[in-house]
This record gives C-alpha cells, sequence and structure tokens, in this order.
C-alpha cells in the first residue's frame, strides 16, 4: 500500500478527526491532529494561544508543523479548519500526499460544533452567522483543494470509507 499521508481539510465540524481516526484504524496508521498537537507543545488550549498570542502566532505555529509533517510519510493527518488561510500549507502537503477537503454546510457545522466554546473563532454574536460568514471568506481556498467529498449528513466512518476508495484509486492509476 502506498505511504504517501492523507490530510483531511475542511471547515469546523467537518468531521475531519474523527474521520481520521477512522481511516487511519483502517490503514492500521498512526493518526495526528494538528491542533492537538499544538496544544501539546505548547502546554496551552487553543483558546488560550489565541487570547494570550493571538492568531498570528497560532497561524506560525501551524505552518511551522506543516512544514514538518508535510516531509514525513504513512500518516493521516487532520490540521485544523484555518489551514488553507495560506496555500503553501496545502501546497506543502500536496506535493506528496493525498489532500481531501471535508465539505460541509453551514446548518451541519452549527449541529456538530456551533456551541463549543473551544472554538474561538465562533464565539460571539449569532454562531450560524458568524459560520456563514467565515466559510464565505474562505470558499476559494477550500475549493481549490485537489480532492473534495461531501460529508452532510454522513457519519464518519461513511465519509471515511470514501477517503480510503479515493486514495486507493487515487494511487492505483
Ligand atoms: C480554526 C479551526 C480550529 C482551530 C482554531 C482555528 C479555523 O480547528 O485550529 O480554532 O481557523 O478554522 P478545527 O477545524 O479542528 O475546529
Amino acid at each position: 500500500m502506498d505511504t504517501r499521508n492523507i490530510i483531511l481539510v475542511g471547515f469546523m465540524g467537518s468531521g475531519k478527526s474523527s474521520t481520521g481516526r477512522y481511516v487511519a484504524g483502517k490503514l492500521g496508521r498512526p493518526f495526528l491532529d494538528m491542533d492537538t498537537e499544538i496544544e501539546r507543545r505548547e502546554g496551552r488550549a487553543i483558546p488560550e494561544i489565541f487570547a494570550q498570542s493571538g492568531e498570528p502566532y497560532f497561524r506560525q505555529l501551524e505552518r511551522a508543523l506543516v512544514q514538518e509533517l508535510a516531509a514525513r510519510a504513512g500518516l493521516v493527518i487532520a490540521p485544523g479548519g484555518g489551514i488553507v488561510l495560506n496555500p503553501d500549507n496545502v501546497r506543502d502537503f500536496a506535493a506528496r500526499g493525498l489532500v481531501v477537503n471535508l465539505r460541509v454546510s453551514p446548518e451541519w457545522v452549527l449541529k456538530r460544533v456551533g456551541q463549543d466554546p473551544n472554538r474561538p473563532l465562533l464565539q460571539g454574536g449569532d454562531p450560524l452567522q458568524r459560520i456563514r460568514e467565515l466559510m464565505e471568506k474562505r470558499k476559494a481556498l477550500y475549493a481549490a483543494v485537489p480532492h473534495q467529498l461531501e460529508t452532510d449528513g454522513l457519519t464518519p466512518e461513511a465519509v471515511g470509507d470514501r477517503v480510503l476508495a479515493l486514495f486507493r484509486k487515487t494511487y492505483s492509476e
């Protein structure tokens, strides 16, 4: 089986982590959640990093971790939803791996993570409105990801099976 990384990008609440864990289990590979890894290295949670050091600092940490992980193989990776803000991140991952955007509607994001206090960018105001605005701003960036899969109404296992099929198809041709 091919050892290229599988990278699941997508908006908050698209199911990157749960799907990634499932895919990694099926392939017998390590799963790496970038937010969790950043929290572990920093010794503080994402909302604290945003509040104490600011978003640009967090984006630098993300960028450095992408460069590190893109140089490795055999991983299933779930980056944070904002990874697409720097197109170099997608480019570096895509150079040596399968990058899939898990598409999700604002309504499903709300269902999955709308009330979660650990998403600093969704705090304040009407959550559905915040989700719509942020998604609209990033629309072109997510659309530029090489592969796209729908997730609305699907379980992580159902999405994961589609990721696995895409992986096999892409690298057996
Ligand atoms: C962010 C998404 C979050 C986390 C941070 C910023 C974003 O990750 O990295 O709160 O900019 O979309 P999840 O997509 O795992 O929620």
